[in-house]
C-alpha cells in the first residue's frame, strides 16, 4: 500500500540510478530517458560538473535568508541578463511560483503608475502555467480547474491562433498578455514568429505588458536560450524554472527595467528561492547551456533527428499525423490516442510522455549524442510497424 496521495496517475516503474540520457530501473532494465523529468534534465542524469557543483557547494554553504546578500544569485542574475532582455532577476523554485510572480510584476507595475484597475492578464485558453490557484486560472483550462473554486478572478482568455479574439478581448482592464511561445503540455504547438511580432506591437500599441512563459521551451530547449529569440521580439516579463536548475528545483522571474522599478522591498519574497545551493547549481547548468557551441549542437542534431522522424511519419502516413515543435521540444502528432504508442515505446525501453491533441512528447537532454537520438528513431520506427 501507498500512503502517497493518488494525485498522479504513475506508470508501476522506478529507477535505481540515471546516467546522461539513461535512467536503470530497479530490474536492473535500461531506458532510453526522452522524459528527463519533463524538460528539467537538461544535462541528463547525473552530469559529472553538476556532481561536482552540488559536493562543492554542499559543504560550503546550502541555505541563507534572502535578508542577507547571496554571492553565487548575484552571479547567477548577472549571467542571465547578460545572455538576454532583462535587467533584473527575482528567484523562486518552481515554475507556477514564477509564472505568479510574472503576474504579482504585472500588476504591481500598473499599480505603481497609479492605474489600479489594470489588472486582468489575458491569456491562451487551454494553455499551461502552472497548478496553484492563480496559475490554473490563468491556463484557462475547465480540467484543471474543476472543483477549485471560487474562481480567481482577473484573467481572460482567447483561442490560440484566433487574432480576431485576441484584439477583442483587450480592454483597458487588461494588464499583459501572457503566452507560452511553444506550448508544451498544450500540444508543442509554436506562436510563428511574426505572430510574436505583432503580438508585441499591439502591447505597445496597447500600452500593456507582453510575458513569455519560457518555463517548458525556454533554458536552450530549442537550440535558443530563449525559444522567442528566434523572433527578434524583446518581451517585458519572462518566467523561467525547469531545465535552469538540470535537475534542482529552481524558477526565476525575468523583467526589464521598467516593470522591475515596481518591486520594491516587500513587495515579494521567498523563504527558498535563490539559495546558495540551487544558485550554484543554476550557474554551472548556464554555463555549460548557454555556450554558443553547445547550442549550434542543439540546432543540428535536433535538424538531424526531426527530419528522420518527418521520414518516418511519410513511411506510417496512417499513424503519424503531423511533426511539431523546434530542438529538442518535439511532438509526434498521432491520429489516434497516445496510450498505446507511448506503452510500446516503453516496453522497447525508451521513455516519451503525452501532451494534448494525440502527442507524444519527446524531450531528450540537451546533451544527447547522436546515436541516442538514432536509437530512439529506429525504436519510434518498430513501433509504428507494430501498430500499423
Ligand atoms: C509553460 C509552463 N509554465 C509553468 C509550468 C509550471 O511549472 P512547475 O510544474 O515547476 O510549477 C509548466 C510545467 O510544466 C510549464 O510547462
Amino acid at each position: 500500500m501507498s500512503y502517497l496521495a493518488k494525485n498522479y496517475n504513475r506508470k508501476n516503474i522506478s529507477f535505481k540510478y540515471g546516467r546522461g540520457s539513461y535512467l536503470y530501473s530497479i530490474d536492473n532494465k535500461k531506458y532510453l530517458d526522452f522524459v528527463q523529468g519533463i524538460a528539467v534534465n537538461s544535462l541528463g542524469h547525473a552530469h559529472p560538473q553538476l556532481v561536482k557543483t552540488i559536493k562543492k557547494q554542499s559543504k560550503k554553504l546550502w541555505h541563507v535568508s534572502n535578508a542577507f546578500l547571496i554571492p553565487e544569485g548575484e552571479e547567477l542574475a548577472k549571467k542571465l541578463c547578460q545572455k538576454t532582455f532583462a535587467d533584473y532577476v527575482m528567484f523562486q523554485n518552481s515554475g507556477a511560483e514564477a509564472t505568479e510572480a510574472a503576474i504579482k510584476v504585472a500588476r504591481r507595475y500598473f499599480y505603481s503608475i497609479g492605474k489600479k484597475n489594470k489588472n486582468v492578464i489575458l491569456c491562451i485558453k487551454n494553455s499551461f502555467h502552472g497548478r496553484t490557484l492563480a496559475a490554473i486560472y490563468a491556463s484557462g483550462s475547465k480540467k484543471m480547474t474543476e472543483g477549485f473554486g471560487p474562481k480567481v478572478s482577473g484573467f481572460s482568455h482567447f483561442t490560440f491562433g484566433d487574432h480576431k479574439s485576441l484584439r477583442k478581448k483587450i480592454t483597458n482592464r487588461t494588464a499583459a498578455i501572457m503566452v507560452e511561445p511553444i506550448m508544451g503540455e498544450g500540444g508543442i504547438k509554436e506562436i510563428p514568429d511574426w505572430c510574436l511580432k505583432e503580438l508585441r506591437k499591439l502591447c505597445n500599441k496597447k500600452k500593456i505588458l507582453l510575458i513569455l512563459d519560457e518555463v517548458q521551451c525556454g533554458i536552450s530547449r530549442t537550440g535558443n536560450f530563449f525559444s522567442f529569440e528566434k523572433s527578434k521580439v524583446k518581451p517585458d516579463i519572462v518566467p523561467i524554472a525547469k531545465g535552469i536548475g538540470g535537475g534542482f528545483p529552481i524558477g526565476a522571474v525575468l523583467m526589464n527595467k521598467k516593470v522591475a522599478s515596481s518591486m520594491t522591498p516587500g513587495t515579494h519574497g521567498s523563504t527558498f528561492g535563490g539559495n546558495p545551493l540551487a544558485m550554484a547549481v543554476g550557474n554551472t547548468v548556464m554555463d555549460i547551456v548557454s555556450n554558443k557551441k553547445f547550442l549550434k549542437n542543439i540546432r543540428d542534431l535536433s535538424e538531424y533527428f526531426l527530419s528522420n522522424l518527418n521520414i518516418i511519419k511519410y513511411q506510417y502516413p496512417n499513424i503519424i499525423k503531423n511533426i511539431r515543435g523546434r530542438g529538442f521540444l518535439i511532438g509526434i502528432q498521432l491520429y489516434k490516442d497516445q496510450t498505446a504508442f507511448i506503452k510500446k515505446l516503453m516496453d522497447h525501453k525508451l521513455l516519451t510522455i503525452r501532451a494534448s491533441e494525440n502527442i507524444v512528447r519527446i524531450l531528450p537532454p540537451l546533451n544527447v549524442k547522436k546515436n541516442e537520438l538514432n536509437k530512439a528513431l529506429k525504436i519510434i520506427k518498430k513501433v509504428c510497424g507494430e501498430l500499423k
